[in-house]
């Protein structure tokens, strides 16, 4: 898969072997052509491939990372279920060894724009998911103010409030609470600590490596911060634009520490500086003029 050296390689903590148990999600050549046929037609990407192993009792947190336009959100929104992405042109996408056919409650996704429903509180955001399965109050409201308590807001204090009284770091404790709820078990999550500030988005990216130690379910991550990609991630997909692929894949030490300490060190440091390195000369090599070699 990688067409270059890949950054230097880290001790990487041995898992359990996936033993005949499908993976957590797979895509075997898959290519995403929009507007197909028609003047706008565009490769948005083009064979993509990987395998995510859905590893017992634990789980993986999944990074994507690449420029704007790499496809990115197509690749997320394609194991969502959700159109117009899904169905793929072509290729298979497969989820704990099952074929896609729509959005279903086995995948979650929280998004980076803050989607709660503004005339409903924190409670009955976060309660949404079970209201809609016809959960009845009583219970779906316990469960709702334990998950409040559990992404770090105030069961008491916010539970009544809407959205427009909560900061934008509030707000995605919300729409964490509001997906993880429904216990799936893979999280798809599309940017979204990207529009916090730099100190909230470290406070959420510990708040999300807590929360995944509980539910230990399958995380596809996307970011283009280099640095929350390798915090965050126990593999790293390194995507490239025109058409979007995934250019490496990285095995990464799982997050065992906040997001303060782990990035102090040196091999942090080290391999963010690799990927910066990496990505930089994909996209000099993309600006080259068409049969240039890279
Ligand atoms: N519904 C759509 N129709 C046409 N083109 C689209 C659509 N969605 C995305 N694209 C294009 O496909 C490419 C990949 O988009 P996307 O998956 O959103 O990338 P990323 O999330 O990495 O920024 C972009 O060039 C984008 O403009
Ligand atoms: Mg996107």
């Amino acid at each position: 898969m990688s067409d270059a050296t890949p950054p230097a390689a880290l001790p990487v903590p041995s898992v359990p072997p996936a033993v005949d148990r499908p993976p957590a999600v797979e895509f075997r050549h898959v290519t995403k052509i929009y507007g197909e046929g028609t003047p706008r037609e565009y490769v948005a990407i083009s064979s993509v491939s990987f395998t995510i192993p859905d590893i017992v009792g634990h789980g993986e947190i999944s990074s994507f990372l690449g420029p704007s336009g790499c496809g990115k959100s197509t690749v997320l929104r394609l194991v969502a279920g959700l159109e117009p992405q899904h169905p793929p042109t072509s290729g298979s996408v497969t989820v704990l060894g099952r074929s896609i056919v729509g959005p279903a409650a086995d995948r979650g996704m929280v998004f980076q724009d803050y989607t709660s429903f503004d005339n409903r509180t924190v409670l009955d955001n976060v309660a949404f998911g079970l209201e809609c399965r016809g959960t009845p109050r009583r219970e779906r409201e316990a469960a709702g103010l334990e998950w409040i308590a559990k992404v770090g807001l105030n069961p008491r204090r916010d539970a009544g409030k809407y959205p427009h009284e909560l900061s934008g770091g509030m707000r995605q404790r919300v729409a964490i609470a509001r997906t993880l709820i429904l216990r799936p078990r893979v999280i798809l999550m599309d940017e979204p600590f990207g529009a916090l500030d730099p100190a909230t988005r470290l406070d959420m990216q510990d708040l999300l490596v807590k929360l995944w130690r509980e539910v230990e379910a399958t995380v596809l991550f996307v970011t283009h911060s280099v640095e929350e990609a390798v915090y965050l991630g126990d593999r790293v997909f390194v995507m490239a634009t025109t058409p979007g692929r995934i250019i490496d894949e990285i095995r990464l030490p799982a997050a065992s520490a906040p997001a303060r300490e782990v990035q102090s060190e040196p091999w942090f440091h080290e391999q963010v500086n690799a990927l910066h390195a990496r990505i930089e000369q994909v996209e000099a090599a993309a600006k080259r003029p068409t049969g240039a070699s890279r």
